[in-house]
């Protein structure tokens, strides 16, 4: 097992299946930009290698899917198919949920039991501004075929000050009404954001969003899995809550996150640039792929940072 000083070790593996995304959120990209594919994107079957090789040589055993949007792909189905048939503890998906109600055979054929839905506003005209792209109502129907298959649906909202404050309490009911665990995420500063007052003005920090909450609901902080991105908070009776605090609590020194890219690079820390190759290593044997791959990972968790401190392009395409 790789462990660093801090006693950091990779268990969560983010797989990107593509880049390309069917939204165009504001907080993500740049007015009039779109995500496209990556040049060299890797098939499902490649991707499904890196799993079981970092399995073995990285001790990986949770699993999310991401993109981009991870459904836009037509590797996803076969792709998540596979995943299931690995024996890792746990694999979930992060998508939009523009494409939820396509997918639901697929999904419920492959046995995933958890989903993590992006949703940032209850309102059609406000969700069009945000996401630039899409449409609520099949997002709301992509959910409901979700609960309806008995997933354990979260949503994550990323408040913004000029954008969805006003959301957060109707998206808190929704999210109770429905046994939804809803996450904010504090707006971080990637890419775009790095550069003039976009992040300024729309940052809401936990506090400021624990504030607008309080104004209707009681809460209590709850327990989290150590090394959950997460603090969460009891609504007594109703249901649970998360902050992903970035910013106010950041996480970093807990973090046992390792990500995949679709074009078969490994990032061990969403705040540093540094990329390691696998590719080429996927079709080579076992025996020989494994001992570079165990190099090109120790060179992945010392990337790990101390403190996030913003990253120039990684977000977009390694899907957060
Ligand atoms: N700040 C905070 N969250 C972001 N996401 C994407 N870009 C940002 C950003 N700049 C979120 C998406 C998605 C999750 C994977 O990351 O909304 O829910």
């Amino acid at each position: 097992m790789i462990v660093d000083k801090l006693g950091r070790r990779f268990r969560n593996l983010r797989v990107s299946l593509t880049a390309a995304c069917n939204y165009a959120c504001t907080y993500c990209v740049p007015d009039g930009k779109r995500l496209m594919k990556a040049k060299n994107e890797l098939p499902a079957m490649q991707l499904l290698k890196g799993v079981a090789m970092l399995q073995q040589a990285a001790g990986i055993d949770k699993l999310r899917i991401t993109g981009g949007e991870p459904l836009v792909t037509p590797k996803f189905d076969d792709f998540l198919l596979g995943v299931m048939g690995l024996g890792l503890a746990d694999v979930s998906l992060t998508t939009n949920g523009q494409l939820l109600p396509k997918k639901k055979a697929v999904i419920e054929s492959s046995g995933l039991k958890r989903i993590n839905v992006s949703l940032d506003t209850l309102n059609p005209l406000r969700f069009r501004q945000i996401a630039r792209s899409g449409d609520l109502a099949t997002v709301l129907a992509g959910i409901d075929a979700m609960l309806e298959l008995g997933l354990k649906v979260k949503i994550n909202m990323v408040p913004m000050r000029s954008q969805n404050l006003q959301e957060v309490v109707p998206m808190l009911d929704y999210c109770l009404e429905r046994g939804i665990e809803l996450r904010f995420i504090e707006l971080m500063r990637m890419g775009h954001l790095q550069s003039g007052n976009g992040f300024v003005n729309d940052f809401v920090s936990m506090q400021a969003l624990l504030d607008v909450i309080g104004e209707k609901y009681e809460f209590a902080r709850t327990d989290a899995a150590y090394d959950s991105t997460a603090v969460r908070f009891q609504i007594p009776g109703m249901g649970v809550f998360g902050v992903i605090a970035n910013e106010s609590e950041p996480f970093c020194r807990a973090c046992t996150r390792l990500r995949l890219s679709s074009d078969g690079f490994l990032y061990g820390c969403l705040s540093s640039a540094s990329k390691h190759y696998i590719g080429d290593m996927l079709d080579q044997p076992s025996h020989l792929a494994l001992p570079t791959l165990q190099k090109l990972l120790v060179s992945a968790l010392a990337d790990k940072k101390l403190a996030f401190q913003g990253e120039v392009t990684v977000m977009k395409f390694i899907g957060g």
